[in-house]
């Protein structure tokens, strides 16, 4: 019996429904990356302005962020990624870092560090 080419294309089709695409889409970010990403100064240094968990003598210029992710949710992700990537398309005279536009974060260092975020709100 010899494989047809439409056999070949359905195995391969169905294997990358079942395997790739639920690993792309639930992938979105590592929590714990995302704390380190928080927490070190060279990456996010959010504690400079923003009360984190755990981070001692941290900044107070912005809000606190255990308290502001208490406002948000899963449904907030995406607005979470914009706000990190770069804070002036909500208010143009911030002076939160674009840490998306200004290369300071990779995409994925984004996503873990809003993982994190939104995990800070599923703790309570
Ligand atoms: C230089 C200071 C500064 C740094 C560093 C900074 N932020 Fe901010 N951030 C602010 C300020 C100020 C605000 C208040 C909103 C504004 O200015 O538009 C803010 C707002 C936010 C908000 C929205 C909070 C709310 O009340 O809804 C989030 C989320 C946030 N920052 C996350 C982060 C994360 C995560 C990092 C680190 C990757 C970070 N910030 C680093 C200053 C900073």
């Amino acid at each position: 019996m010899r494989t047809s080419k439409k056999t070949v294309f359905l195995a391969v089709g169905l294997t990358l429904a079942i395997f790739v695409l639920p690993v792309a889409v639930l992938a979105g970010g590592n929590a714990e990356n995302g704390k380190k990403v928080v927490d070190t100064k060279k990456l996010g240094n959010c504690a400079a302005c923003h009360v984190v968990p755990g981070m001692e003598f941290p900044g107070d210029v912005g809000p606190n962020l255990i308290e502001a992710m208490k406002n948000y949710s899963e449904a907030d992700r995406e607005m979470l990624r914009q706000r990190i990537s770069d804070e002036r398309k909500f208010n143009p005279d911030t002076i939160m870092p674009p840490f998306g536009t200004n290369k300071i974060l990779t995409g994925q260092q984004i996503d873990d560090v809003v993982e994190y975020l939104l995990s800070l709100n599923k703790k309570k």
